[in-house]
């Protein structure tokens, strides 16, 4: 009777092996696509390491050689999103380290200064928000294939996929809504002024060593890193919005070459907005004491508005 016991495990065991066998050979993505395929070469699913199935109207299938010689292989873009992302982070890390925070010279005077509307802080959220679910579910799509799916097998990668997918593009909507509004709206705010080119010199007042200590460059109501971030962002915007429409529907352009040079466009983009982006909200949250407090409350310290945008301060008190 124990040997039938025995037996019988055995023969299940077997059973439940060959059947989980059988279902890892229907999802091994890499076999699929070797790693060193070129991006463009099979359009966008390969790219995430899914099934071939090509999803762009091909009219014209000739891809012009130039294309495939600016395209990396998958592996480069998965190495540029993940050091720009992550590499800033760490740079950023460093230089608080080593230079220190920007304080209040003269601490928080308890005093406020009227600064975003309503209306600014939620269009800021909106987009911003989305911005971070885009960069976060971007990077899975560039560089899990390569640093996620070894790890943890093919049928959670296939999930994992698909979820950062969908949320990618559903996110794209409230970023287009966010993004169109705030640069109309700001953009008269952010145009360039005769201290701009001094503010860059001074390093905005922000190194704490050296002949830069306390220094307090002049600043209207953007200053010129802001006016900076500002123009990225606007530009960049437009390209990535453009470029991922293209992706979304596909049938927006006519030929191959046309949408490979989307996702080309796209990634361009999302490698400088990422790392503008972390560098953004390093300087509202880490770097300059008093700055975030603007975004949740529309309002900012009296003190802060004299160390950081002097100019402006001066004629908002002659109102
Ligand atoms: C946790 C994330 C974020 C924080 C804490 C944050 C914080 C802030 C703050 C405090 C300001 C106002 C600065 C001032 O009054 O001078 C601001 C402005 C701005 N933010 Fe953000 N932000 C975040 C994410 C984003 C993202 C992801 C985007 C892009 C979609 C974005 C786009 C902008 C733009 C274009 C401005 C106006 C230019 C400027 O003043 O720098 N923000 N943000």
């Amino acid at each position: 009777m124990k040997r039938m016991m025995v037996l019988l495990q055995c023969m299940l065991l077997t059973a439940f092996a060959a059947k989980a066998m059988a279902a890892s050979g229907e999802l091994q993505p890499q076999q699929w696509q070797p790693i060193e395929e070129i991006a463009i070469a099979g359009d966008i699913p390969e790219f995430r390491g899914m099934p071939i199935s090509p999803e762009l109207p091909v009219i014209d299938p000739v891809v012009a050689p130039n294309y495939l010689d600016a395209l990396a292989p998958a592996t480069f873009w998965s190495g540029m999103l993940t050091y720009s992302f992550f590499g800033m982070i760490a740079v950023l890390s460093l230089f608080v380290v080593l230079n220190g925070k920007s304080k209040l010279a003269g601490g928080f005077s308890g005093n406020k200064v009227d600064r975003w509307s309503g209306m600014d802080i939620f269009v800021h959220w909106l987009g911003g928000i989305a911005c971070l679910f885009l960069i976060a579910t971007g990077l899975i799509m560039g560089t899990g294939r390569f640093l996620l799916e070894p790890n943890m097998g093919a049928s959670h990668w296939i999930g994992v996929i698909n979820s950062s997918v969908s949320l990618h593009d559903m996110m794209a909507w409230p970023f287009i809504v966010g993004w169109l509004v705030m640069v109309i709206k700001w953009m008269p705010k952010q145009m360039p002024e005769s201290c701009d080119l001094a503010w860059f010199g001074k390093a905005g007042g922000y190194l704490n060593f050296g002949s830069f200590k306390g220094q307090h460059p002049d600043a209207g109501f953007a200053n010129a890193g802001e006016k900076l971030w500002f123009w990225t962002f606007a530009i960049g915007g437009a390209i990535i919005v453009g470029s991922g429409l293209v992706m979304m529907f596909p049938s927006l352009v006519e030929t191959k070459d046309a949408a490979n040079l989307s996702l080309l466009l796209h990634l361009v983009c999302a490698v400088i907005l990422g790392a503008f982006a972390v560098v953004h909200i390093f300087m509202a949250t880490v770097m300059s004491e008093g700055g975030m407090e603007c975004m949740v409350t529309g309002k900012c310290d009296e003190n802060w508005a004299k160390q950081h945008h002097n100019l402006w301060f001066e004629e908002v008190q002659k109102r």
